[in-house]
This record gives C-alpha cells, sequence and structure tokens, in this order.
C-alpha cells in the first residue's frame, strides 16, 4: 500500500539535516561577522600579517568549532549573552586558523590549498604565514580575557586556561608532533586514537566546554557536554581521514589523498575505510546518547553529531 501524503513529505532525518543546515548557515554568518570585527584592517607596515591573518579566517570553513560554542551556550541563559558566546566562538576560529595556516607548512603537511584557496604561505610567503598564525593565536587569547566576552573575570580565566591546554603540548600542538613522528611508521590504534584525541579531539571538545562555561552549566551539564565534544572530535577526524581517501579536491577545497602519500597512520590504514566509518559512527551515537538530559534543546547538537560522519566536505 503507497501512501501518497507521506512520500511527499520530507522524512524526519530530512527535517533535521534542513534544520542544522540552517543553524550552522546563520551562526556562521555570525562568527564571520564577529571576526571582520574582531581582525579589522590596519594601514602601515604590519598590515601585511593583519591581511595574512584576515585572509587565514574569514571567508570560508565549516565553522564547526565556532557552532559548538555557540549552541552550546545556547542550551543554557549564561550572562555571556550572544555577544560573548561569539566572541568565544570567534577566538576558537582564529586559534583553529593559526593550526591550519601552520600545517600546510612546507615544513608540515606542504600543502598548496586549503578552503579551495591557496594555502596562506602561498598566497602571501613563509614568514608571513608563521606570523600571521602566531597572531592569530595570540589575538585569540586576548579576545576570550576580554570583559566583553564575560562579566566574570573567573569564568574568562576557565575559558582562558581551558583553550590553552586544549591547544598546547597537551593537545594540538602534541598531536600535531604525534602525527608528523608517525609518518611512514605503523602506530597502533590506541596511539592512533591517542592522537586523534589531542590533535583534533582536543580543540572541539574545548569548542562545545567552553560553551557550557559560559552559560554557567553544573558540573553534570558540564561533563556531558564535554564528553559529547571529546566523541565527535574524534568522530570528526576520523572522517577527515576518510575524506582524504574518497572525496575528490573539489569537494574538499584541500589535497586529496595526502595521508595515503605521506604514509600517515590513520583509523583508514588501519581499519579500511568502512571499519573506519562504522568507528566514527559509534563515537556519533555515544554523542548523541549522553545528550540525553537536555532533551529536545539540544536536537541540532545530535543533528550535528550525524553530520561530522557523513559530511561530504
Ligand atoms: C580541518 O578542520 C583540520 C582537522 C582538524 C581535520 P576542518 O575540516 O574543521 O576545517 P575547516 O575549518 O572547515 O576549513
Ligand atoms: C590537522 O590534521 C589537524 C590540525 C591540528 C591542524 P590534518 O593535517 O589531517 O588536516 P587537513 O587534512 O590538512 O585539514
Ligand atoms: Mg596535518
Ligand atoms: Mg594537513
Ligand atoms: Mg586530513
Amino acid at each position: 500500500m503507497t501512501n501518497l501524503g507521506a512520500s511527499q513529505s520530507p522524512s524526519s532525518s530530512e527535517q533535521s539535516s534542513e534544520a542544522l543546515r540552517a543553524s550552522l548557515g546563520s551562526r556562521a554568518a555570525a562568527v564571520e561577522a564577529m571576526l571582520d570585527r574582531l581582525i579589522p584592517r590596519v594601514e602601515g607596515p604590519e598590515a601585511r600579517v593583519i591581511d595574512a591573518m584576515r585572509y587565514a579566517t574569514l571567508g570560508g570553513g565549516k565553522r564547526l568549532r565556532g557552532y559548538l560554542v555557540a549552541e552550546v551556550a545556547a542550551l543554557f541563559d549564561g550572562a555571556a549573552g550572544e555577544e560573548g558566546a561569539y566572541r568565544a566562538a570567534a577566538s576558537v576560529e582564529m586559534l583553529h586558523a593559526y593550526s591550519l595556516v601552520h600545517d600546510d607548512l612546507p615544513a608540515m603537511d606542504d600543502d598548496d590549498l586549503r578552503r579551495g584557496q591557496p594555502s596562506t604561505h602561498r598566497k602571501f610567503d613563509e614568514a608571513t604565514a608563521i606570523l600571521a598564525g602566531d597572531a592569530l593565536q595570540t589575538r585569540a587569547f586576548e579576545v576570550l580575557a576580554e570583559t566583553e566576552t564575560h562579566p566574570d573575570a573567573s569564568v574568562r580565566i576557565q575559558i582562558v586556561l581551558e583553550l590553552a591546554r586544549a591547544s598546547g603540548a597537551a593537545g594540538m600542538v602534541g598531536g600535531q608532533m604525534i602525527d608528523m613522528e608517525g609518518e611512514g611508521r605503523a602506530l597502533s590504534l590506541t596511539e592512533v586514537g591517542h592522537l586523534h584525541a589531542l590533535k583534533t579531539g582536543c580543540l572541539i571538545r574545548y569548542s562545545a566546554e567552553a560553551g557550557a562555561i559560559l552559560g554557567g552549566a553544573n558540573p553534570e551539564q558540564r561533563h556531558r557536554i564535554a564528553s559529547y565534544g571529546r566523541d565527535i572530535g574524534a568522530a570528526f577526524q576520523i572522517a577527515d581521514d576518510v575524506l582524504d581517501a574518497t572525496a575528490t579536491e573539489e569537494e574538499l577545497g584541500k589535497t586529496a589523498g595526502k595521508d595515503l602519500a605521506a604514509e600517515k597512520s590513520t583509523y583508514v590504514a588501519l581499519l579500511g575505510i568502512d571499519g573506519a566509518r562504522r568507528e566514527a559512527e559509534k563515537l556519533a551515537d555515544r554523542a548523541c546518547h549522553v545528550l540525553d538530559i537536555f532533551g529536545e534543546k539540544a536536537d541540532r547538537l545530535r543533528d550535528l553529531a550525524r553530520y561530522v560522519v557523513e559530511r561530504r566536505s
């Protein structure tokens, strides 16, 4: 028996991916506007580094980390309000952009393409790219420490501390070191899991947790948001590795097939494409369950967990 009415109306999964698309789009536009405000153009001899910072941050990227800050903060009624949440969202996008600028340098992944454009050192030069990355990093912390981000200094200190931990040698930078050391050498599954957790998971977990801190979450809520962030962060890097092996340069806006060429240790190398996908799905399922206490208010975050593993770019 056919049901014409039902076949013409969108399924609930189509509706939630449409709702997520709209939500990602509007928050990305707000993050973009905030970045434009927080990194204004200047005149004078230092203009070149500012131009490179703007080139690396504006006009591209999925804004996943910024989205997490703003969407999690919106679960609560925190004193930071939208202004504070978007400042913290722009801050983590600056930190992330710095990590990409440095990741693409010849000394690291030596990548010429990022977000569909020449990578920053190709557009400018290596010295400018290094300096732009450095200045994006310090600007990210400066923005968090400014009173406009949250009226309570102890809240600002907490997010500064968490970002420092997530991005330093015990977080993203440490992960990048393990990634470089792992080239041409077979890491175990446990080692690759650790590498992912540090290089990508820490900053994504931080993004979710920063939203909870700004929102004034209680310890139980904060713990659950952190565990959601940790799992989607790990799933996100597995999906990145799967896409490196399966997607085209046009879809990705960055060079495809780099991991195999550089003999990187990835889940794909260890488990194959299907095995890696299954692992990412498991993590996304777990991320959704931990959000139970937030009810329907967390629906977009659940949609995001699915999107992270199903995305094509
Ligand atoms: C790329 O991150 C680097 C990884 C940690 C996998 P994204 O895929 O979030 O990059 P953009 O911000 O959308 O360009
Ligand atoms: C980079 O991982 C993660 C960072 C901390 C920047 P990748 O090297 O896999 O990121 P892409 O594929 O170049 O975006
Ligand atoms: Mg890399
Ligand atoms: Mg890279
Ligand atoms: Mg990659």
